[in-house]
């Protein structure tokens, strides 16, 4: 009986001594993965995150490194005018492009409740002149097969803005045709790519009133 109680005990700190020096053994194999990788992640990241901003911003437009031109937008951020009219409901990032030294446009956050279903996270870039080089959308919540074609993967429509600024494009005009402006609706879903333009739009207005600021060349 006590012999193989002693047998027991024994072959359980065996297993125990092995369970221990597996878990040690794998954690010392994670840490070296990790340490080899993680620089490779995170120039990764660097490099889908600018990726990302050369979609509404081309690279030829500036010479920076938008990543270091980052700032915050906050709904109340001081020092801009009229920060109501990007929909901000929370701190998001804008990006300042130069190009050499000079302001050269701006990668701007926004948003809209006004679609069919919840908000509309939208990026857009302005170039000095004030019109639009590119607008994505970076998160939605739109009916798919119906208000989803304002994601590019799924339909070039939001392509339309390219190019589009208030001087080329009357007040009047920033609706859907259904409404008498100049963007398609979807077939089925006009409230959707509504709220986007006018999302747009605000947008725009935003940059009008806050041109010299945004354009300084420097991180506001
Ligand atoms: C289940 C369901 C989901 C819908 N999803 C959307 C949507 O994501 N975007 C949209 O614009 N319309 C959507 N619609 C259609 C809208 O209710 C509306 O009929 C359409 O946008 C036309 O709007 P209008 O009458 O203002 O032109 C959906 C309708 C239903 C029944």
């Amino acid at each position: 009986m006590t012999q193989n109680s002693d047998t027991l005990t024994d072959t359980m700190r065996r297993h125990s001594l092995r369970l221990g020096a597996f878990a040690v053994g794998t954690a010392l194999l994670l840490a070296v993965v990790y340490a080899l990788t993680k620089d490779r992640i995170a120039d990764q990241r660097l490099a889908t995150e600018r990726a990302a901003l050369a979609e509404v911003f081309p690279l030829a437009l500036h010479d920076n490194d938008l990543l270091d031109a980052a700032f915050i937008l906050q709904p109340d951020t001081a020092g801009f005018m009229q920060t109501h009219l990007l929909g901000l409901s929370t701190a998001r990032t804008a990006y300042a492009a130069t190009l050499t030294g000079v302001g050269s446009g701006v990668i701007l956050p926004l948003e809209t409740a006004d679609g069919y279903s919840g908000t509309i996270v939208l990026m857009i870039g302005i170039n000095a002149e004030g019109a639009l080089t590119g607008v994505r959308v970076v998160q939605h919540a739109e009916t798919p097969g119906l208000g989803d074609k304002i994601d590019t993967a799924l339909s070039p429509w939001i392509r339309s803005f390219n190019n589009r600024s208030l001087p080329n494009t009357p007040e009047v005009l920033w609706q859907v045709k259904k409404d008498g402006g100049d963007f398609d609706q979807f077939v089925g879903a006009t409230i959707t790519p509504r709220a986007v333009v006018a999302a747009v739009h605000n947008a725009l207005l935003f940059f009008d009133a806050n041109r010299e600021r945004l354009l300084a060349g420097t991180t506001p």
